[in-house]
């Protein structure tokens, strides 16, 4: 059934399909990569308990493809329906699903493949009107982003595995030293969070909505690894003053003393990166730090994590307009030259890298290269409509799991934006999560 509510006739079909088809295709090209650059073995073990089998995340994959291509806007049946058990995340926890009776690896490409294959005839005969799920497309904006953030999953996975390395990627191109202001003012005002327009945007980031944010300085770069190693010579591992109460209590527990993946070899670090040990290079952005890492080093810089309100403010307010713009750089599509995106590199860019990605107040870098832990809890907005399934979003509202904004360097950038929020809960490091500082304007 139409309704005229919401059908959009602007919308140019052929531009739609075409954008659908390149974003379901880029995403299962990264897919196929990562689940082939890797022998069999690789691919149905367990490298660590906090993440799945690489063949559970391609058969869920192709399975929430089928659930809401197939199924839901086609109205086909289930192909294997003694199967969504299995790839329901909900069902099983990680560590349990190396125990299940998972496809085999040739099993799970050939089903994905099978999925795909229908979902290329459903998407030529797709209009894009009608109902919320179809218009704009929206449904297949939303596969190809659940693809590509399991591709970062995978990704994590990848970094996680014993073993000589797999994966290879180009060097971010160098920069000069960054050298600009360590720190920009964002002045006082409201502006416009999240987004009402922005047609694949996922429900969590709906719906527009005005906020005050008073004024507040905010780092030019991400947190970089040098300026990390300083907390850490000067003891902030050590110090109880820096950390909350349930931070100190987790360092203390799991004697945490750097980031995950670094150990110290005489007087310098090293790290280990996708099997390669090496130098940390001091002037990337620090990756791989949990929330109470972030939180404590902000804390013993004088600083504090900006809110996730602050954190899109620095990220989409316009001061020239009082607009928010899509992106820092404002409304285009990300282009290499704005972020680092897509897995194009396997690490984090030198901090003061893109300066064609900055936004208008000149903060560098918030889209890409690292996630940027905020210190606000993950809450629905006001007004806030769980679409299309509460599982997305919704049961994961509340105190225990903290916002993470602007995208990593394994994030592709049809699931990264100025509005797009990430969650986890404090302890997580594995993820390729870094952060910037911030401080109020008031505080000298
Ligand atoms: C938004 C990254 C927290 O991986 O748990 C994938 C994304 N949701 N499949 C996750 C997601 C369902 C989600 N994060
Ligand atoms: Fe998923």
């Amino acid at each position: 059934m139409t309704d005229p509510a919401i059908d959009e006739p602007t919308i140019d079909a052929e531009a739609l399909r075409e954008r659908a088809l390149t974003t379901l295709t880029t995403a299962r090209t990264r897919t196929t990569l990562l689940t082939s650059c890797v022998e069999d073995p690789d691919l149905t073990a367990q490298h660590s308990p906090l993440m799945s089998p690489l063949v559970w995340d391609l058969a869920h994959i192709g399975n929430q493809e089928e659930l809401w291509l197939l199924r839901a806007v086609a109205g086909r049946d289930a192909m294997r329906p003694e199967i969504d058990g299995l790839y329901d995340a909900f069902e099983h926890p990680r560590s349990e699903r190396p125990t299940l009776p998972l496809l085999p690896p040739a099993e799970a490409r050939a089903y994905a493949a099978e999925v795909r294959g229908r979902v290329m005839d459903v998407l030529e005969g797709a209009d894009f009107h009608g109902t919320r799920l179809t218009q704009a497309g929206f449904a297949f904006g939303m596969i190809a982003q659940h693809e590509q953030q399991h591709d970062e999953t995978m990704l994590i996975t990848h970094q996680l595995r014993k073993g000589p390395q797999a994966l290879t990627a180009p060097e971010p191109e160098p920069v000069a030293l960054f050298t600009g202001p360590a720190e920009v003012l964002v002045p006082g005002g409201p502006f416009t969070m999240g987004t009402s327009t922005e047609p694949w945007a996922l429900d969590n980031e709906r719906p527009a909505h005005r906020r005050e944010v008073a004024s507040f300085h905010i780092d030019t770069t991400p947190v970089t690894n040098g300026a990390y190693q300083a907390f850490i010579e000067d003891g902030g591992y050590d110090n109880e003053r820096w950390w909350t109460p349930e931070g100190w209590a987790h360092v203390r527990k799991n004697s945490l003393h750097a980031p995950l993946f670094w150990h110290r070899d005489g007087k310098q670090w090293l790290r280990r990166r996708f099997g390669v040990t090496e130098v940390v290079p001091p002037d990337e952005p620090v990756v791989h730090v949990c929330w109470y890492e972030a939180d404590a080093y902000a804390r013993w810089a004088g600083r504090r994590l900006p809110t996730e309100a602050e954190w899109e403010k620095a990220a989409r307010h316009d001061p020239a307009t009082g607009r928010s713009t899509r992106y820092p750089w404002g409304d285009a599509d990300p282009a290499p030259e704005h972020a680092n995106l897509g897995q194009r590199h396997l690490r984090p860019a030198p901090a003061g890298s893109y300066p064609a990605g900055e936004s208008p107040l000149g903060v560098r870098q918030l889209i890409g290269d690292v996630w940027e832990w905020t210190a606000s809890d993950f809450l629905p907005y006001p007004g806030f409509q769980a679409f299309p399934y509460k599982e997305y979003s919704e049961v994961f509202f509340g105190p225990e799991y903290k916002v993470l904004r602007g995208g990593s360097f394994a994030v592709d950038q049809v699931a990264c934006r100025g509005t797009f929020r990430n969650w986890d809960y404090p302890i997580r490091r594995q993820i390729f999560s870094g952060f910037r500082t911030a401080r109020s304007a008031a505080d000298v």
